[in-house]
């Protein structure tokens, strides 16, 4: 069967990385998560106290950046590596998540990441989700999809997975994270968060991983049939 691009945006914690996993697997694609880039540019920066408002400490930086997803053959789906080094974990603690935003909107950030997404598509055969996919790095990509859910499904869903893993956190943080990260990145002035114009919305806040799995293949079979 001929194979396509997917592009999956949307706001944080919405299940874009879910649905994205269930359908590279299901089609046999590779799954690509952009946000897992701009994490590990942003634990780069971190680690090595990289002022990311400076314009040349950051393209210096970049040249010491190099970025690849490993396959894991325990879950199936690929590892962020940063020089070498797994970093999967360490990208989604809450110190990468309270920063992510502010290095994604740097435009020299997101020049590097981009650049190096596009070079993953061009087999096609991907499901790719983040913010700019179907209107930046894919903008002819053959379906794209633009989810979201309410704030306060958005905000249990992430405090559920962050609470595993560290039970200090409160419902607030979690909150208060997920509204700057969803308004930075809405309202950057670099390929903000939107819907492309011929994206299909995906509103999840009441369906089951079932029906909207069902759903999505619904489209899915329609774009290759349409392409
Ligand atoms: O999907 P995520 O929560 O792991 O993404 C982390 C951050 O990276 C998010 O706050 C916005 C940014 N991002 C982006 O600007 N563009 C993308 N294509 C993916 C993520």
């Amino acid at each position: 069967m001929r194979k396509i691009i997917i592009t999956i945006d949307g706001y944080s914690s919405c299940g874009k990385s879910t649905v994205a996993k269930q359908l590279a697997r299901k089609l046999d694609y590779v799954y690509i998560d952009s946000g897992a880039m701009y994490r590990a540019i942003t634990l780069y920066f971190l680690q090595n106290r990289i002022d990311w408002t400076s314009t040349p400490a950051v393209v210096e930086a970049l040249k010491n950046i190099h970025l690849e997803f490993v396959p894991n053959t325990h879950t199936g789906t690929a590892d962020m590596f940063l020089n070498d080094e797994n970093v999967e974990h360490l990208i989604r603690e809450m110190l990468v998540a309270e920063k992510v935003s502010e290095v994604a909107a740097v435009k020299e950030v997101r020049e590097f990441a981009v650049a190096q997404q596009v070079k993953m598509g061009v087999r096609k055969g991907i499901v790719m989700d983040g913010r700019d996919i179907g209107t930046v790095v894919f903008p002819h990509a053959e379906l794209k999809i633009f989810m979201t859910a309410d704030i306060t499904i958005r905000v249990q869903r992430r405090f559920k997975e962050l609470y595993a893993k560290n039970p200090n956190i409160t419902i607030d943080e979690v909150k208060q994270n997920l509204e700057l990260r969803d308004y930075i990145d809405a309202n950057r002035e670099i390929s903000p968060l939107r819907k492309a114009e011929d994206a299909i919305i995906l509103d999840n806040s009441h369906l089951t991983m079932e029906d909207q799995l069902a759903l999505v293949m619904q489209w899915v079979e329609d774009a290759i049939m349409a392409h």
